[in-house]
């Protein structure tokens, strides 16, 4: 059973201005790659750093997340803190992530640049931020896939799964 925390992170979406997309798209992403059984915990929080904090401790802490993604509040605007958040929670820092996504997103998008996004360890968890465009989720999920299994095996979490449709991903021998 893989423990996946989805942490979406937008004053509109809280508020009820728009619903949220990108959650949903992070849960179908892992729904059609891994095989294992994921069990997902689930939050929607407004941009404000104390809270995603709050959210992210609890859920690598409480909850024993093995995996958590957040989406959103990863650019220069005044009120994006997601990274600020996660570096705050996180025990270490694995910079290749966001440079891979990055890179990735670039091909297709010049914006990309503009996202700060991050991810690290605490504890047991794996914390990866996407932005917060619905169409980035895949994209940068599948820039960093080749990685993300064997680290959460390195952390202690389960062996997965896969689907015939998962990306292709690395388990040194
Ligand atoms: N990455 C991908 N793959 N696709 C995108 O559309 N949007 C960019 C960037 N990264 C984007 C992307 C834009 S326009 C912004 S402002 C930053 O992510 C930050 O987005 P966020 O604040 O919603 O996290």
């Amino acid at each position: 059973m893989l423990s996946l925390g989805i942490v979406t992170i937008s004053d509109r979406a809280s508020t009820g201005v728009y619903d949220d997309r990108s959650g949903p798209a992070i849960r179908e992403v892992f729904a059609r790659w891994v095989a294992t059984p994921v069990h997902e915990v689930y939050t929607l929080v407004p941009d404000d750093q104390p809270v995603i904090e709050a959210t992210l401790r609890e859920l690598a802490d409480a909850a024993r997340c093995h995996l958590i993604v957040t989406t959103g509040g990863t650019g220069p605007a005044p009120r994006d803190v997601t990274p600020e958040a996660t570096l705050a929670v996180c025990e270490r820092v694995l910079p290749g992530f966001g440079e891979q996504m990055r890179a990735e997103s670039l091909k297709s998008v010049p914006t990309a640049i503009l996202s700060r996004q991050l991810a690290g360890t605490r504890g047991g968890s794996l914390i990866i931020n996407l932005p917060g465009k619905p169409a980035a989720i895949e994209e940068c999920l599948r820039a960093v896939w080749g990685a993300i299994p064997y680290c959460i095996e390195l952390l202690g979490g389960p062996r997965l799964a896969f689907t015939a449709e998962s990306p292709r991903h690395h388990r040194p021998s």
